[in-house]
């Protein structure tokens, strides 16, 4: 068996609107992963243009997920972060991927299938092609633990599979190239917590998304405290008191997401929430919620909003990020050449 060196990636799109999904289901995991590993966060630009983008709005949001990044606590000093089209090996590899993944594997992405809707055919090759480019986003770097979502899972359960292919279609060629049995690791995700689907707060059967047309339906990283608590507020419940027992929120969807948001924020697992809350009214446990999400994502806000004004310092960031990328990128990607045959 090859061992490989552990190395986490992971991508945000710059899509706009930010939210509580992105921030519990991600951002706190890439913060946390910086402890013990090596560490890449990118801003995944290429992914965003897969559906169509106005390009003063999509610089604006790229600043924004950078800026959201160390605003939570992610250090660009100490490991990388970058946006993605600053290093062409991430397109250049999902060309070569393109070639290893089956159609019949793309088929079957549920995601593609939402996104592009009733009108398939007029859906982009890019939005298809989805998926191959996230795995070279992953594995140009070779990286072996990826935090996210649970949306997501599927993503990396085909980046597994490609990676795979790849390993074993080229076996002969990895090893005469000196890469013992397999070039690429088979990456793992990391889906841990009370909040890897953070659902709706107007419709606990939808996940919270940055395109919902209601704003109530997401707390924005970039929200005041006003706001946060108008929306947490509003926010759709159910009649009953919090049960004490995790069995009591199994048909209760939004009554479950709110508890796994309060857990999520407070650093507790949903048994601890309904120890503290079972049997309170929800305007009780609303108000706690509101004080606790007012703690916990005000202050990043608002540093976001005060990073998110210097250009300059952004666009460094970016610039340093990717340089430092490239140079792992570029030597992966003169390996996957030697393995494939070309003349370089
Ligand atoms: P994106 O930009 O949609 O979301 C960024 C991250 O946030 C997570 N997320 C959520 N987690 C919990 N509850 C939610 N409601 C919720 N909504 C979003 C996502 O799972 C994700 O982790 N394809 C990716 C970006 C990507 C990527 C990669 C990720 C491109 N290349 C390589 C990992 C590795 C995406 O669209 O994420």
């Amino acid at each position: 068996m090859t061992t490989f060196h552990e190395r986490v990636f992971s991508g945000v799109q710059p899509t706009g609107n930010l939210h509580l999904g992105n921030y519990l289901g991600a951002i706190t995991k890439f913060v946390a992963l910086q402890n013990t590993h090596e560490c890449l966060y990118c801003v995944v630009d290429l992914h965003a243009i897969t559906v169509a983008q106005d390009p003063a709005v999509l610089k604006s949001n790229i600043r924004e997920v950078t800026a959201a990044f160390i605003a939570a606590g992610i250090d660009p000093k100490a490991h990388i972060v970058f946006n993605q089209s600053q290093v062409a090996e991430h397109a250049e590899l999902a060309w070569i991927f393109n070639c290893v993944a089956r159609m019949g594997w793309l088929n079957r992405m549920t995601q593609f299938k939402e996104k592009a809707g009733k009108d398939r055919e007029n859906a982009s090759v890019g939005l298809y092609a989805y998926p191959t480019l996230m795995a070279a986003d992953i594995l140009i770097y070779r990286a072996t633990h990826v935090p996210v979502g649970e949306d997501q899972k599927q993503h990396l359960e085909l980046a597994r599979d490609i990676a795979q292919k790849f390993n074993n279609d080229f076996a002969q060629s990895i090893a005469n190239c000196g890469f013992g049995e397999a070039f690429f690791p088979q990456p793992e995700p990391l889906i841990q917590g009370p909040a890897t689907r953070v659902m709706s707060l107007r419709d606990g059967s939808k996940k919270m998304s940055k395109s919902d047309p209601s704003d109530y339906s997401r707390l924005n990283l970039s929200d005041d405290a006003d706001a946060i608590a108008q929306k947490i507020r509003k926010a759709k419940t159910d009649p009953e008191a919090l049960p004490s027992e995790l069995e009591g929120l199994a048909s209760r969807p939004e009554a479950d997401n709110l508890v796994g948001i309060y857990a999520a924020l407070a650093d507790k697992t949903k048994e601890d929430v309904l120890r503290e809350f079972g049997g309170a009214q929800f305007s009780g446990f609303k108000a706690a919620l509101v004080d606790l999400a007012v703690v916990k994502l005000g202050p990043i806000g608002a540093e976001m909003k005060r990073i998110q004004t210097d250009h300059a310092y952004i666009d460094a960031v970016l610039k340093d990020g990717a340089d430092r990328a490239r140079i792992i990128a570029a030597e992966n990607m003169r390996a996957v050449k030697d393995i494939l045959g070309f003349v370089r």
